[in-house]
């Protein structure tokens, strides 16, 4: 089978970075248009872009030619790493002009015809892009993932919709590399904690969960009625954002039914066996001082969620602690998650 080809809007950033890493060896898709700003664009990629992880970046991508973010000669399927301050007219003027955009940045996210997908949850959301196409006259449309907070958040709590989950507090301690590059300055972050996230972090917390974890109701998503509260800080960690999560759960299930329903977790990814789902998306570990970032977020390629310190709150009903890779099942991986699904149901 020929791969199908593919474009990358923001490649040069931090998620974009990600995407070339993950796409290199993709069996279905195949990097073939790169673009970011003025500033990179008429550059061999590997001028433009100052290289963070570490595998290796291969010649042939190295050589690109990185383009201005225009649509014109991209490929129909476009992933978006693009900074929020440009994503809006960007990604817009790209599904206007026929093609589909598969983002990372918050800007659409909460528009009633955008999907917010994370497919082991609400695949059946992509169902929106039809009223979208309507309502916005695009031949194109624009499907989004979480922010990198939201999807270690929404994953571990999906499971427990069951046991009637009515509320939820979550402190997260949050990655440098989810500031992209350079991000925060090393004199801020180095033996420190900062107490605050900008660019509306804990409203996107307190938000995106409710739609995610939402029904779709004819052309739009009734919000699930959790209700979130939400403290968000950056910690010297290079990737992995981890959440301290305290839960209400209305039938108040033993432990061991919590613990069954997030090694059971399984959706339509596991399914259909596409190429970047994890086998089981969510691991619990027993162990008392797990996860942490530097053990467990890379575990199966970074696209799963752990899970663990599950514990009776005297506040609410339960307590545990999340953790997930923020660049990869947090953005670049969570989009092509979303894109295999969108190839698998012959929307692409
Ligand atoms: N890092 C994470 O963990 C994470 C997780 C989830 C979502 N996100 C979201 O993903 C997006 C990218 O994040 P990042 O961390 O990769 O940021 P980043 O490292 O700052 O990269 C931003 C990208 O946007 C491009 N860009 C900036 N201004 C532009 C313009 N005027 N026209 C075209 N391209 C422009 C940059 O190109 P140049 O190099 O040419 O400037 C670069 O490729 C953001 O919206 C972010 O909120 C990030």
């Amino acid at each position: 089978m020929s791969r199908i080809e593919v474009g990358i809007l923001g490649a040069t950033g931090m998620v974009g970075q990600q995407f070339i890493a993950l796409l290199a060896n993709h069996p279905w898709f195949k990097v073939a248009w790169l673009g970011a700003s003025e500033r990179s664009a008429g550059k061999a990629y590997r001028d433009a872009a100052a290289w963070r992880l570490s595998a290796p970046l291969a010649e042939d991508t190295a050589r690109m030619q990185v383009n201005a973010a225009a649509p014109g000669a991209a490929p129909r399927l476009v992933f978006s790493g693009l900074d929020s301050s440009v994503a809006s007219e960007i990604e817009a003027a790209f599904a206007q002009a026929g093609h589909v955009v598969v983002s990372n940045a918050r800007n659409y996210r909460m528009e009633t015809t955008v999907p917010l997908l994370i497919p082991e949850i609400n695949g059946d959301h992509l169902a929106l892009v039809e009223p979208q196409r309507n309502a916005k006259g695009w031949s194109g449309c624009i499907v989004t993932n979480p922010n990198c907070a939201v999807i270690v958040l929404a994953m571990a709590l999906a499971p427990l919709r069951q046991f009637g989950l009515t509320k939820c507090m979550i402190t997260t301690l949050q990655a440098i590399s989810g500031a992209g590059y350079p991000g925060v300055a090393s004199w801020d972050i180095l033996g420190n904690i900062i107490p605050h996230i900008g660019g509306g972090e804990e409203d996107k917390v307190e938000a995106e969960p409710r739609k995610i974890l939402g029904r779709l109701n004819g052309g739009a998503v009734e919000d699930h009625p959790v209700v979130v509260s939400a403290t968000t800080t950056r910690v010297p960690v290079h990737n992995g954002h981890t959440g301290s999560i305290a839960v209400a759960l209305e039938q108040k299930p033993e432990p061991d039914a919590i613990i069954d329903a997030w090694s059971s977790f399984k959706g339509e990814p596991q399914r259909l066996e596409l190429p970047s789902a994890p086998p089981d998306p969510i691991v619990y570990l027993q162990e008392a001082n797990r996860p942490q970032p530097a053990l467990d977020a890379n575990r199966d390629g970074g696209m799963t969620v752990t899970v663990g310190r599950l514990r009776p709150c005297p506040v609410l009903d339960y307590k545990f602690v999340a953790l997930g890779h923020n660049t990869i099942r947090g953005a670049a991986g969570a989009a092509i998650l979303n894109a295999e699904l969108m190839h698998r149901q012959g929307r692409l």
